[in-house]
C-alpha cells in the first residue's frame, strides 16, 4: 500500500493540512508538491490537496486529476469561507466535480485563513453575496485556520482513507 500526499497551496494553509496528512498514513508514502509529480504510476491512492478558488478547484488540480485518469483520489480542500455559510453548499459538489474519471474515496474540507488582501478585493465582487461574505468579520475569512482541530481531522481522514484501501484489497 503506497500513498502519495501532493498539493496546491499558495499561502501554506493546504500545504500544513497536506502534512498532517501525511503524517497520519502507516504504511509507504511520499508527500510532495503538485510541481514535483511527474506520474502516479505505482500508488495506490493519491491525497490531493488544493485551496477552493472561484468556488471550486484551481485549474492545476483539475488537470492533475485528468492526468491521473482512472486513480483513487481523496481530496484535501481548504477554503476560506464558513461551510455553515449557505453560499457554501455548491463548494464541495463542485471541487468533487473535479474527479472526473478517478474514483472518489472521500473528501476532507476545513477553513483556511484567506489572505489579508483578498477581502478587499471581494468587496467589488459582482454577486452581492460575495460582497456580503467580504465585508464579514475575520473569523467568517479563516482566521486561524487550519487549526489544531482541523489538522487533527487530516490526520485521521489520512489514515481512514488508508484503511478503506487495504480493507478493499484484502477482501
Ligand atoms: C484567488 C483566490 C480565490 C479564492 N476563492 C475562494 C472561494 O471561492 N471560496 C472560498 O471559500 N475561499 C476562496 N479563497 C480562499 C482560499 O481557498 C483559502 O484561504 C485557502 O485556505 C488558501 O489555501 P493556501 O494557503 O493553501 O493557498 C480564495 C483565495 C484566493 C487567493
Amino acid at each position: 500500500m503506497k500513498t502519495l500526499v501532493t498539493y496546491i497551496s499558495r499561502s501554506g494553509n493546504t500545504r500544513t493540512v497536506a502534512e498532517a496528512a501525511y503524517s497520519g498514513l502507516e504504511g509507504s508514502k511520499d508527500l510532495r508538491p503538485i510541481e514535483e509529480v511527474e506520474d502516479v504510476e505505482g500508488y495506490d491512492l493519491v491525497l490531493l490537496g488544493f485551496p477552493v478558488v472561484g468556488e471550486g478547484a484551481p485549474g492545476k488540480a483539475r488537470r492533475f486529476i485528468k492526468k491521473a485518469g482512472r486513480k483513487r483520489i481523496a481530496l484535501l480542500v481548504t477554503h476560506g469561507m464558513p461551510a455553515e455559510m449557505d453560499a457554501f453548499a455548491d463548494v464541495i459538489p463542485n471541487c468533487q466535480a473535479a474527479a472526473g474519471a478517478a474514483e472518489l474515496v472521500g473528501t476532507y474540507h476545513c477553513q483556511g485563513a484567506m489572505v489579508s488582501w483578498m477581502p478587499k478585493v471581494l468587496r467589488l465582487h459582482p454577486y452581492g453575496y460575495v460582497r456580503r461574505w467580504a465585508r464579514m468579520n475575520g473569523s467568517s475569512h479563516g482566521a486561524g485556520h487550519p487549526d489544531g482541530a482541523d489538522l487533527e481531522g487530516a490526520r485521521a481522514f489520512a489514515a481512514e482513507m488508508e484503511a478503506k484501501i487495504v480493507a478493499g484489497e484484502r477482501s
